[in-house]
């Protein structure tokens, strides 16, 4: 699939901002503070509805105004479709979908109408952070994958918080237990959907992960494993044994403020040679994995999805070396890719890539310019030379 229009309204720092993407790899090249990053969100809000770097909606819209968008035309192989994404500073629905122009009724009904994978400097917090991280690695990739599991995680936090709510409830005073069944329901039910998903999803990420690692590394000897810490280990009546779990740790919840068991303390191991690489990893192997963890989810996309999602680099080419950053230039080939970069010649000359210049005028506003390959430009100066010499 492929981004073919990009709209920025009040976003950041664009007041309005109209592209028309290349189906390959677009570069945005610009000093820092420019508004490159801000663009890769604006995508990001229309495949996942929110931002890959906040959870508050407000800090998107630009600054003084009381509503800011961001929208796309997506081409896929069922055709097109537009895509946006509406954020209001106050009021009752302060986040609305628009799917080819009709308002959604809730956040769902955009789930996988895009689909992407976001690169950054942050993904080495997938190997040295704690578990959430993991988890989020996997709810981003997952819910944009299955409607279904974006709904389940949706239902799963909201109870959640309701039995955490009543846990600290009975603190000052006891609560009958008939009081947390609907809620322990609830969780269950959607735990039911989770863990199925999250243990098929991650069997194919850890078989790519230690390939792509391999591959990577150029070690033979090490090896990376990635395994999924399920809070259950029973493969059939996931409900049941969740209900039964919860019921059984209700007095311990009690004492701790909060609940212990469920897919919301899971996490994704990580371990080289058998050993947990939070511990023993050097900063070399740990940008392999984390290099590797991501290409991985690119793969599995392409895999249960069908076709590819579109990807985008945050300013990861100048972190790389020469070999983890053909590695990635190796899997990007077909694929629709937005890149970020301070200075353009950050990428491969080789490489075949459409160039915008980003750049603020005096009140901070961003713009972006189509502008003319490096390569063509240099070409260009010397027929100019050239000319001028005769
Ligand atoms: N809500 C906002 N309203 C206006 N400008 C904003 C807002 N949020 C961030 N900015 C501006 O956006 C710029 C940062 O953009 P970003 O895309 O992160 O830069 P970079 O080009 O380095 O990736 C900064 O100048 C910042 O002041
Ligand atoms: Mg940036």
């Amino acid at each position: 699939m492929r981004v073919k229009k990009l709209k920025l309204k009040q976003f950041r720092n664009y007041d309005a901002l109209e592209l028309t993407l290349d189906p390959g790899v677009n570069l945005f090249f610009g000093p820092n503070g420019s508004g490159k990053t801000n663009l890769l969100e604006a995508v990001h809000y229309c495949a996942l509805g929110r931002s890959h770097r906040t959870a508050q909606d407000r800090e998107v819209i630009a600054r003084d105004r009381e509503m800011g968008a961001c929208g796309v035309t997506v081409e896929k192989r069922d055709g097109a479709h537009d895509v946006a994404v509406k954020l209001l500073f106050a009021g009752e629905k302060r986040k609305q979908v628009f799917l080819d122009g009709k308002r959604a009724s809730r956040l769902a009904g955009m789930m996988g109408m895009l689909q992407c994978v976001i690169f950054s400097p942050e993904d080495l917090m997938l190997v040295k952070d704690g578990p959430s991280v993991r988890r989020r690695f996997l709810d981003m990739l997952l819910s944009q994958l299955s409607t279904q599991y974006f709904l389940a995680l949706q239902s799963y936090q909201q109870a959640l918080r309701q039995r955490n709510a009543l846990l600290r409830q009975f603190r000052t005073a006891p609560v009958p237990t008939a009081s947390f069944l609907p809620w322990e329901e609830a969780m269950a039910q959607a735990a039911a959907v989770i863990i199925p998903e999250r243990r098929r999803c991650c069997a194919r990420l850890a078989q790519e992960a230690q390939k792509r690692y391999l591959s990577i590394s150029g070690r033979d000897g090490e090896v990376f494993t990635l395994s999924y810490e399920c809070c259950l280990s029973q493969e059939d009546n996931l409900r049941e044994h969740v209900l039964s779990e919860l019921d059984r740790s209700r007095t311990e919840d009690v004492r701790r403020g909060g609940t212990g068991f469920g897919p919301h303390r899971e996490d994704l191991a990580l371990y080289i040679q058998g050993k947990d690489m939070r511990l023993f990893a050097s900063q070399g192997q740990m940008r392999t994995a984390a290099l590797a963890m991501k290409l991985s989810e690119l793969s599995v996309f392409q895999q249960m999805a069908g076709e590819p999602p579109v990807l985008l680099l945050d300013d990861v080419m100048s972190e790389l070396d020469l070999n983890r950053r053909t590695r990635l230039l190796d899997e990007i080939r077909g694929v629709q890719t937005l890149i970020t970069c301070t200075d353009e010649s950050d990428l491969n000359a080789q490489e075949k890539y459409v160039p915008w210049r980003v750049s603020t005028d005096k009140e901070g506003k961003a713009r972006v310019m189509a502008c003319v390959h490096q390569e063509r430009e240099q070409r260009l100066r010397e027929l100019d030379d050239g000319f001028l010499d005769e």
